[in-house]
């Protein structure tokens, strides 16, 4: 059988790290799913659910410009989430500009480990983008409830961060918004990353001050021209939060963790491993020309790291690996893994708002 890099493989070769061959075959898939990233970035896509068919069920998630709610589609027995942001609030937080690189973003991307987009409009008051339910619920509520994950746990979800973020970087775009609220569970235990909110393509440097307080880089903070090593910074974060239970930079007031940020000061629980600690070194490495994932090597300082021995790189990236931890979904349109929230009408104003500055959706 041949999976979806093109090399035969089978559940039973597992192998310690991967070869510079076989990356550089890896990196041929890359250069073709970049290119029809870029094909589809190009045109304009074709809808193929109706608006008229899919009736709303409930909230699955709220955000500062709207929120995300579970719909049914009530003639195929299939379920989507909808993304739901309001126009004016999209303005007054000058955000136009993010709000339109996440639509077209989320029409271009395919990858296994991000969420993608079926279906987007606007009406007078509100943009909506429709994509796939994912009905594992976020990492977050999963990690909460479990305190932190099992290193092989970790390990497996690490993977196929690495992974995902590999792809946007190959396809240039810095994703800034790395954190558990933003990873969901699918049903088969792998991950979606969701939210393309602060996603752009990066032609050279950006300055940008944008992403969440604990998960922010170090050039970041300090206003200086920054790329892709800002990423794999919040995927060292993550890594120390799925290990520990706690992210390793945290203050009552955001100045106070910034200040910890730009110190690099942050402690390992005694539960870490030398593996762990090392990887983690490394990708929170305050000096960017030092960084895991942004060296001469890239990516390959992860996949050939020690604390990753015995991941099958292949295997993740087919989801072959067997997950270590499935959530229980009983039904395609279970969202009993999302937390609660009050319901809200959505009311479209009578006359077209925001017009203009919509023109583009
Ligand atoms: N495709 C999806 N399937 C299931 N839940 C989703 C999906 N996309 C988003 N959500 C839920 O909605 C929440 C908010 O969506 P997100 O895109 O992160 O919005 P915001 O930009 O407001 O943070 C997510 O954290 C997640 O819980
Ligand atoms: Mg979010």
């Amino acid at each position: 059988m041949s999976n979806k890099t093109g090399t035969p493989s089978t559940s039973t070769d597992l192998r310690d790290g991967y070869t510079e061959q076989q990356q550089q075959h890896y990196r041929k898939y890359l250069q073709q799913l970049k290119n029809e990233f870029n094909e589809r970035w190009c045109k304009k896509p074709n809808a193929n659910i109706n608006f008229s068919d899919l009736e709303r069920v409930r909230t699955l998630g709220t955000g500062a410009f709207g929120r995300v709610v579970l719909l049914r589609h009530s003639k195929q027995q299939k379920f989507y989430a909808m993304k739901v942001l309001e126009k004016e609030k999209i303005i007054k937080m000058k955000q136009v500009e993010h709000t339109l690189y996440e639509k077209r973003i989320l029409e271009a991307i395919r990858f296994p480990f991000t969420v993608s987009m079926e279906l987007s409009f606007k009406d007078n008051s509100y943009i909506y983008f429709i994509m796939p339910f994912v009905p594992g619920g976020e990492m977050f509520t999963h990690l909460r409830r479990m305190g932190k994950f099992e290193e092989p746990l970790a390990k497996f979800y690490a993977s196929q961060v690495v992974l995902a973020l590999e792809y946007l970087h190959y396809t240039n775009l810095v994703y800034r918004d790395l954190k558990p609220e933003n990873i969901l569970i699918d049903k088969n235990g792998y991950l979606k990353i969701t939210d393309f909110g602060f996603c752009k393509v990066l032609q050279g440097r950006t300055w940008t001050l944008c992403g969440t307080p604990e998960y922010l880089a170090p050039e970041l903070i300090l206003s200086k021209g920054y790329g892709f090593s800002v990423d794999w910074w919040s995927f060292g974060v993550l890594l120390f939060e799925m290990n520990a239970g706690y992210p390793p930079f945290y203050a009552n007031e955001p100045m106070k963790t910034y200040e910890k940020i730009v110190a690099g000061k942050y402690r390992c629980p005694s539960s870490f491993n030398p593996d762990l600690r090392d990887i983690v070194r490394n990708t929170l490495q305050v000096d960017i020309t030092k960084r895991f994932g942004v060296m001469r090597n890239g990516v390959m300082d992860f996949k050939n790291h020690k604390w990753f021995k015995g991941i099958e790189w292949e295997a993740i990236l087919n989801c072959r690996w067997p997950p270590p931890y499935v959530p229980k979904c009983k039904h395609p349109g279970d969202s009993t893994n999302f937390e609660r929230y009050d319901e809200e009408p959505m009311k479209p104003a009578s006359y077209c708002r925001f017009e203009s500055e919509f023109f583009d959706f």
